[in-house]
């Protein structure tokens, strides 16, 4: 799936050593859809070269407002008349002061000036540039202009420092700007997401999961996100990455049993939602050893199970209202092996929500796509086969409207 797809994109590159991430940019840019039309300052041309740009993108880069082989030798209209974003990356301390100006004295600024759609910018600069005043001025006002701003972040620094100022990974900056394009049809509210497997200890080596491997939790959350909510995902042990982190949208809470998801999940702050996406183990160990449990010859040891908390049941239980509206709006997800739909619309009745959505098998775990039905009290809807972030956009959708 490509998330930028018939995107024009004006990728401004400006003076800064984090100009060598600009062509992986481009390029990510570009896999995900989009056209990358490049606009150069004098300075960047010092640290990556126009023939690069031009060579990845396959369009001319331009470097100059005097250019005479535009037709009407107006390249900053031309160009943002087309784009249906500007992104500068890096953005120096320097083009940050000038843009929060107004200032237009070369081509990517006068093209900033002249434009009439979103400007994002990925501040890059050491962190005594990006902790002064001045630059904290120009933040203030580019933010108050309506200019995105997309990190910085924090870490190494080309000069040797460390802290505020790196410019966020081509890698995240991608998934901001994808961000950026979707609907923001959660804008304000909270949502919890518990995600992944769980993990019942026998001993301090062994224990009991599932296959779920928290990519559809995930992609829910990372989905949320770009729909503007601010997340908090509790998640089993699966080892994926948090979507969309440089935003501070996102928290996360790692657990591993299935009591540890459910003390996590009641003692979470308040949500709107509550997607209850874990594969939870139903039972766990009664008595897990304190040691490892050694061989005793052909013989089995006999492990007891004890019955785990139901986490989404309890979370429908303790449900509260707000003007009116009972809060979290709470979605199960159920994985059936027969009668989906029947099955999957008891369990919604039993755990007391208003919505279940039912896995259509068989490559649900571990798969990057899924098919899936959405059933609430007013019937049910299938969404077909497709990439688990697609279909997470679409039922993120679905619930932003019952809500
Ligand atoms: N769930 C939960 N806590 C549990 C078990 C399940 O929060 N201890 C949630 C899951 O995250 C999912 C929904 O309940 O959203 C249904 O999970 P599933 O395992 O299918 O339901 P069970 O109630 O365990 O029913 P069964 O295994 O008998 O089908």
């Amino acid at each position: 799936m490509q998330s930028l797809l018939n995107k024009k994109i004006v990728l401004g590159i400006s003076g800064g050593i984090a100009a060598y991430k600009a062509p992986e940019l481009a390029r990510q840019l570009m896999q995900e859809g989009a056209s990358v039309q490049v606009v150069m300052t004098e300075a960047a041309q010092q640290f990556v070269t126009p023939v690069t740009m031009q060579a990845l993108t396959g369009n001319p880069v331009y470097l100059n407002q005097w250019d005479s082989s535009i037709p009407n030798n107006m390249a900053h209209i031309e160009l943002s008349r087309s784009a249906d974003a500007i992104l500068i990356a890096p953005t120096s301390a320097d083009l940050m002061a000038k843009l929060s100006l107004g200032l237009a004295d070369d081509l990517l600024t006068t093209l900033c000036l002249a434009r009439d759609c979103p400007l994002l910018l990925t501040p890059a600069m050491n962190k005594q540039m990006w902790e002064h005043a001045a630059t904290k001025r120009s933040a203030k006002r580019l933010l108050e202009d309506g200019v995105t701003l997309l990190g910085p972040a924090s870490g190494f620094q080309a000069c040797g420092e460390v802290g505020m100022g790196r410019m966020l990974e081509p890698s995240e900056i991608t998934e901001q700007v994808i961000a950026f394009f979707q609907k923001k049809s959660l804008a304000g509210k909270k949502v919890l997401i518990t995600a992944g497997p769980t993990f019942e200890a026998i001993d301090p080596v062994r224990g009991i999961t599932n296959h779920s491997s928290g990519k559809m939790g995930f992609a829910i959350a990372r989905a949320a996100v770009e729909a503007g909510a601010q997340v908090h995902l509790i998640a089993g042990p699966c080892g994926l990455d948090t979507p969309l982190l440089a935003t501070g949208q996102i928290t996360r809470t790692n657990v591993v049993s299935a009591k540890e998801m459910h003390a996590a999940t009641l003692n979470a702050p308040d949500s709107d939602i509550f997607f209850a996406v874990a594969a939870v183990a139903d039972w766990g160990i009664a008595k897990p050893a304190k040691d490892k449990i050694k061989r005793q010859g052909n013989q089995a040891p006999n492990l007891e199970f004890v019955a785990n908390p139901d986490i989404l049941l309890d979370v429908a239980k303790a449900t509260k209202t707000r003007g009116g509206k009972p809060y979290p709006y709470c979605v199960g997800f159920a994985a059936e092996s027969t009668d989906l739909e029947k099955h999957a619309n008891e369990k919604r009745k039993r755990k007391g929500i208003p919505m279940i959505v039912g896995n259509i098998g068989p490559d649900t775990f571990g798969s990057d796509l899924n098919q899936m039905v959405v059933i609430d009290a007013s019937g049910s809807k299938k969404i077909a086969k497709a990439e688990k972030l697609q279909l997470a956009r679409q039922l993120i959708q679905l619930v932003a409207k019952k809500i």
